[in-house]
């Protein structure tokens, strides 16, 4: 009684023999007294045919009371379909299984919502998909993603061990670091008072590895953020997490590059072309207005601090005359923006703190804009020059720091391309992939309300080598050895040179983080500590997994990849969790709540 096949096998060359097909009822249609029943499984579907003058009544009856989903048990005969009836869309389409035998084996209740056609997905709400996810699972589409995610996870463990890496397990009860992001805790019955953390990413322990003498080492490891969430965050998440000893960045791109390489092979049977383009971010930032840029479409910044120097439209000189800039970008063809999308995008220049924001029209030959008045004649050749301006465009200006106007600008290049997109103007093959690496990170950011120095990756990152005399005299200008790598303005990963040596480490913690010594040794002395025992120079870099199947199954949203994800709001609504614990847990924790117990 075992299953003989499986739904997606049976061929022409089957016909004549006795199959037996275990699976789910698919879809079943009543024609003319005959009862047709797709069966599915994992691998595909198979059509069963149920004709009242070769069973027994029984059998019949069943077949006729059979609803959606129900688990069943078909034993029959393989024949062809008659001419005119195949199905050339699915790989069984040419033959059919007369029924002889049926055992239903689970009779399922009607469902909350159908998943037997592609187009279902759309119209259920996503909060219903998560809370019957094990119905949602079942969609095509679903079983696709988490199959690709099993052959990616796959190929990427082949890839490592055959480069010579160790995939090796660290801890997820960690303590404490309170650096990045916010932490989820775990009380510790047996001293009560005292805490695990969940770690945002094993980054201490792989380091500590590489002190171990493992020397090349990868993890597929489970990482916890107390962030926000939005369709590329989760609170929990995979990255492909590596580090490696004796090493430089370059070693750490070619080791990269080829294990996407291999993956992009794999998953979509795409060569991928390497080395990937390296760009810093200080470029990254004044041509793109962001620090992981879409570079499958130009309408790149442009700079006009030069041209309106002095200018008589004081909006435009008067952020020259304080130390900022003049930047502005062509969003082609979008002349015909609406009132809602010209607002939208001064929104995002007044969440900057700007203004406002400058624009021109060109329409019926004319560049339409109260500004124009104030531009010289060599302004407007300059404009032509630099933005190559042709009848439709929408030219937006903004005029700010260089760091705010890149930023705003960035941000209404992207809202422009989509709006390109969204009208049909602007489409992006499918299949391309603009891979690329930014580098050059500034080590640190300057935290002006709380008037500190912040490390822009982590802090364990190590300075470009030319740069280490400014740690102390410029922080502002010293370069970090880290690296961002980006696909279709999709920040894939992060990672660093790591710094290797004690002194380093601690003037970092210490000197220009301000973490006072004794709370740098509380909170990372272990480390400083194994620094002092033969520390090899090592580096890394973590690959978000999640990130990556979306990108490679072409999904906006990582919990399409995911088999059980939560919501924006942080629940996972199958299982109704976080929930309230029992009194008694609490009282053995010693935690006492100041809200008033949930139900
Ligand atoms: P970083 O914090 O940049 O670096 O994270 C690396 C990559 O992990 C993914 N990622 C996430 N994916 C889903 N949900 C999240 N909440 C989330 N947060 C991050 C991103 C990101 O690029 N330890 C360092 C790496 C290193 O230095 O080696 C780290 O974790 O794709
Ligand atoms: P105002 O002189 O303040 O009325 O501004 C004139 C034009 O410049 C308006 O269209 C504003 O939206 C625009 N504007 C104001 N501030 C900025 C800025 N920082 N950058 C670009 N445009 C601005």
């Amino acid at each position: 009684m075992k299953r003989t096949h499986n739904c997606n096998e049976l061929r022409p060359e089957h016909i004549g023999q006795t199959a037996i097909l275990c699976g789910w009822v698919h879809s079943r249609r009543d024609l003319g007294g005959v009862i047709f029943i797709d069966v599915r499984d994992r691998e595909g579907r198979t059509q069963t045919v149920f004709d009242p003058s070769d069973l027994t009544s029984d059998v019949f009856a069943q077949a006729s009371g059979l609803r959606g989903e129900s688990v069943v048990r078909v034993t029959g005969r393989v024949r062809a379909r008659p001419e005119g009836t195949r199905n050339p869309k699915i790989p069984t389409g040419e033959v059919e299984v007369l029924a002889r035998e049926l055992e239903v084996l689970n009779l399922a209740e009607p469902l909350p919502f159908q998943i037997d056609e592609p187009e279902a997905a759309a119209r259920v709400n996503e909060e219903m998909r998560l809370q019957y996810r094990y119905l949602d699972l079942r969609r095509p589409e679903m079983a696709r993603n988490l199959r690709l995610r099993h052959k990616v996870a796959t190929a990427a463990r082949v890839y490592f061990d055959e480069q010579g890496f160790l995939e090796v397990e660290t801890p997820l009860l960690f303590k404490s670091t309170p650096e990045g992001a916010r932490e989820f805790i775990v009380p510790n019955r047996r001293e009560p008072g005292t805490f695990y953390a969940l770690p945002q990413s094993p980054q201490q322990f792989k380091q500590i590895l590489m002190v171990a003498g493992v020397e090349r080492y990868y993890q597929l490891a489970r990482c916890f953020r107390d962030e926000d969430q939005r369709a590329d965050r989760q609170l929990e998440f995979t990255q492909i997490d590596v580090e490696m000893s004796f090493v430089e960045r370059a070693d750490i791109y070619a080791m990269v590059e080829g294990l996407l390489k291999r993956l992009w092979k794999v998953a979509l049977d795409l060569e991928i072309a390497t080395p990937f383009p390296q760009i810093s971010f200080a470029e990254a930032m004044d041509r793109f207005g962001i620090d992981k840029p879409d570079t499958r479409f130009g309408m790149e910044l442009c700079d006009l601090t030069a041209e309106f120097r002095g200018s008589t439209f004081k909006v435009f000189s008067g952020a020259v005359a304080s130390g900022g800039v003049v930047k502005a970008l062509n969003a082609k063809g979008l002349a015909d923006a609406t009132q809602g999308q010209i607002e939208t995008m001064t929104g995002i220049a007044k969440s900057f703190g700007a203004k406002g924001l400058a624009f021109i029209k060109v329409e019926g030959g004319e560049w339409k804009s109260p500004i124009v008045k104030f531009f010289t004649d060599a302004n407007k050749a300059a404009l032509q020059r630099l933005l190559a301006i042709e009848e439709g465009d929408l030219i937006l200006f903004a005029a700010d720091s260089w760091l705010n106007a890149c930023e705003i600008l960035g941000k209404i290049r992207l809202y422009a391309a989509d709006v390109l997109k969204s009208t049909g103007r602007l489409s992006l093959p499918p299949d391309r992939f603009d891979f690329l690496w930014v580098i050059d990170f500034p080590l640190l950011s300057f935290d002006k309300e709380n008037n500190r120095w912040y490390s822009s990756h982590h802090p364990f990152t190590a300075p470009v080598p030319e740069d280490l005399p400014l740690l102390r005299t410029d922080p502002r200008k010293v370069r970090g050895q880290h690296y961002d790598c980006v696909v279709n303005g999709v920040e894939l990963g992060g990672g660093s040179i790591r710094i290797h040596r004690p002194e380093i480490q601690k003037t970092v913690f210490e000197d220009i983080l301000q973490i006072p010594s004794d709370v740098a040794r509380a909170r990372f002395g272990y480390l400083l500590e194994a620094f002092q025992y033969g520390a090899p120079p090592h580096g890394g870099i973590a690959l978000g997994f999640d990130r990556l199947l979306a990108i490679l199954c072409g999904t906006p949203s990582i919990r399409d990849v995911i088999a059980f994800p939560k919501t924006a709001k942080g629940t996972c609504l199958m299982t109704q969790s976080p929930a309230a614990v029992d009194p008694k847990q609490l009282r053995e924790l010693r935690l006492e709540l100041k809200v008033p117990p949930k139900e």
